[in-house]
């Protein structure tokens, strides 16, 4: 089976998705599936940590981010409580993309799937059965380009208990979703989304991994905010005598190299992205000092308006902003004598009326801010990327 070009314009627009790689226009077309959703299908996968990070359409995952068996849902979806659902999962590309010659590989197949109420307005899909082929963990070969991970949901036909194609012990290679859809009447998928994953993608997976753990006991005491950035905010320091200094997730800076205010990318391996706006924000958390943060948190930076710059080389995409920030960006500036400060950069997708707001004005104290409480107030949701890093006082 192959995805039709619908099926990912769709998805784009549907999930809103903010970047997406471009090598998913690649997925041929086969008329033999057509994809018209009717129903926003969600995937999430639970972490060990008891978080669980959310699928949104073409985002790349580490792959011991998808160890335990995802769970699923649908948005604003309205079905039928009684009504009965198939879910499948396949790799397009195994063992590689240049030649699949095992695909498709089934990763999951399961029916008796039914809606029953979830949070916010979601619709949780549980099942009553045990799958016809359990959930199998991602594993692209080391040295393989990422493999496209494609789930797919289909109404489930009366009589598809009783299908004889596929059990437990059928071989999960050379899979044909399309030729067993036709066989079993799956008729054409409802909802859908897709993953990739690669052995290989090391720097990105691991600083997204970085940002991911450090960020997770950091952000939330201190921000309470449900933080499991799908993206890395890449924050690059211009210096004055010319080049610049990149931020690793968790590095500390000298002072000195935070004085010109930073350029920031969203770093999403072969990216194209939405002309979507978003919202930026700087914040330390440890003012005046780490261990009595009394005026903490500190806004050193908040503005919105920013959408993306032409795709740029390495699959960066920069942002840039078309309106003045509501807070000018502040160089860190810890007091003698106080360790290092956390300071953390968090995106959010702009909400509409965003520009209206009032909570905030270049006027409003910086200090004793609180994001979380901020983006409560207008609509920011969660965080979808974020980074941070650490600086300290001045050597006296
Ligand atoms: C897929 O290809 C067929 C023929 O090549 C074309 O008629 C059809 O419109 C295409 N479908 C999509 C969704 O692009
Ligand atoms: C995922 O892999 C990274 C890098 O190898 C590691 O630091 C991290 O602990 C792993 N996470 C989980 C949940 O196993
Ligand atoms: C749902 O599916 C999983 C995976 O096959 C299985 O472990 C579990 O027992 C199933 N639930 C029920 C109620 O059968
Ligand atoms: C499982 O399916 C295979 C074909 O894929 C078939 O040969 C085998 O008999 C089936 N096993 C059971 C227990 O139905
Ligand atoms: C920020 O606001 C949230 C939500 O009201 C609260 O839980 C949190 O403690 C506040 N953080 C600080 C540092 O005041």
């Amino acid at each position: 089976m192959y995805i039709p070009r619908a099926f990912l314009l769709t998805l784009s627009f549907a999930f809103n998705a903010v970047c997406q790689d471009i090598s998913l226009t690649e997925i041929p077309n086969d008329t033999s599936i057509v994809f018209q959703p009717s129903v926003l299908f969600e995937v999430a996968f639970p972490q060990v940590s008891g978080s669980s990070i959310e699928v949104n359409a073409g985002i790349q995952l580490p792959r011991n981010s998808t160890a335990i068996p995802p769970r699923f849902s649908v948005r604003n979806g309205g079905l039928h409580p009684g009504s009965s659902f198939v879910i499948a999962m396949i790799d397009l590309d195994a063992p590689t993309p240049q030649a699949p010659t095992l695909s498709q590989i089934r990763h999951f197949l399961g029916g008796n799937f039914h809606p029953t109420p979830g949070g916010r307005g979601t619709q949780d899909l549980v099942n009553s059965t045990v799958a016809l082929s359990d959930f199998l963990q991602p594993t692209p070969p080391a040295g393989s380009d990422p493999h496209r991970y494609v789930f797919l949901l289909f109404n489930q036909p009366k009589g598809f208990n009783q299908q004889t194609l596929v059990n437990a012990t059928t071989s999960v290679t050379n899979f044909d979703l399309s030729q067993f859809s036709a066989d079993v009447g799956l008729g054409d998928p409802i909802g859908g989304t897709f993953i990739l994953e690669s052995d290989t993608l090391g720097a990105v997976e691991g600083a997204l991994e970085t940002v991911r753990m450090e960020s997770s006991f950091q952000i939330p005491n201190d921000a309470n905010l449900d933080f499991n950035p799908n993206f890395i905010l890449d924050v690059t320091f211009p210096q004055a005598e010319g080049g610049s200094v990149p931020l690793s997730a968790g590095m500390t800076l000298p002072r000195g190299e935070t004085a010109i205010p930073p350029i920031f990318n969203l770093v999403v391996p072969n990216a194209k992205c939405e002309a979507d706006d978003f919202v930026l924000a700087m914040v330390d958390l440890d003012a005046p000092t780490p261990q009595s943060p009394t005026s903490a948190q500190i806004r050193h930076f908040l503005g919105g308006d920013f959408h993306f710059a032409p795709l740029g080389k390495g699959g960066a995409v920069t942002f840039v902003n078309s309106t003045p920030a509501i807070s000018q960006y502040r160089q860190p500036t810890p007091p003698a004598g106080s360790d290092p400060h956390r300071y953390v950069f968090l995106v959010f997708n702009q909400p509409s009326g965003f520009d209206e707001q009032t909570v905030v004005t270049p006027t409003t104290s910086i200090a004793n801010f609180n994001i979380s409480d901020f983006a409560i107030e207008v609509g920011l949701g969660n965080p979808i990327a974020g980074n941070f890093m650490l600086v300290g006082p001045v050597a006296s």
